[in-house]
């Protein structure tokens, strides 16, 4: 419908790789997350490649990152087995050309071969198009739910090295 990725007979989709962080840090940093330094960026990607729990996609338009899906095979005590997707963000320029789709479509696909029945998506509430994008692709809106956080201080800025 919007032509662009959907005529194209290459998938514009692939697994992304750890030389994607600069790509990836600019497209964090276009939806406002805490933009991390390349290095950093690069550390979590490597640790989330080399996880199978963790699915990372890139969408690719003329050799340039312009879309990615991070998505989590989740395993709780609580509930069964669900994979929820943690980040999808397709640059703006790039929006309308059925990349975002594509890209959830994929992890519908992953989460069927992890043999999950439901697949999680919490988008905030200043997401304003995320409903109808997510309704249009079968998701329902479950629960709204508060977050809370305690800030520990840490000496380098990095809690996670
Ligand atoms: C949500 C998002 C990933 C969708 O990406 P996308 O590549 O534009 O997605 P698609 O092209 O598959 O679908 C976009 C839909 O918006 C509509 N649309 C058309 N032109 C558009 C444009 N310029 N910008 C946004 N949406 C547009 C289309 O009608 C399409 O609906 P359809 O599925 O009925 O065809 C993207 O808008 C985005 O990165 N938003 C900011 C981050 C965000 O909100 N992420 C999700 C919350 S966690």
């Amino acid at each position: 419908v919007h032509g662009g990725a959907e005529t194209s007979t290459q998938s514009p989709l692939r697994a992304a790789r750890a030389s994607d962080a600069a790509a990836l840090v600019t497209l964090l940093d276009e939806l406002g997350y805490p933009r991390p330094s390349v290095a950093e960026a690069a550390d979590r990607l490597r640790a989330l490649l080399a996880d199978e729990d963790h699915l990372v996609l890139v969408a690719e338009v003329d050799q340039s990152v312009v879309g990615v899906l991070h998505a989590h095979y989740c395993v709780e005590l609580a509930l069964r087995p669900f994979v929820e997707i943690l980040a999808l963000i397709v640059t703006v320029a790039h929006r309308g050309a059925g990349l975002g789709g594509a890209l959830t479509e994929a992890v519908v696909e992953w989460a069927r071969g992890k043999h999950v029945d439901e697949v999680w998506v919490r988008a905030r509430l200043e997401r304003v198009g995320a409903p109808a994008f997510y309704g249009r692709h079968g998701f329902g809106l479950d629960k709204q739910q508060n977050v809370f956080v305690r800030k520990l201080a840490v000496e380098d800025g990095r809690p996670e090295a």
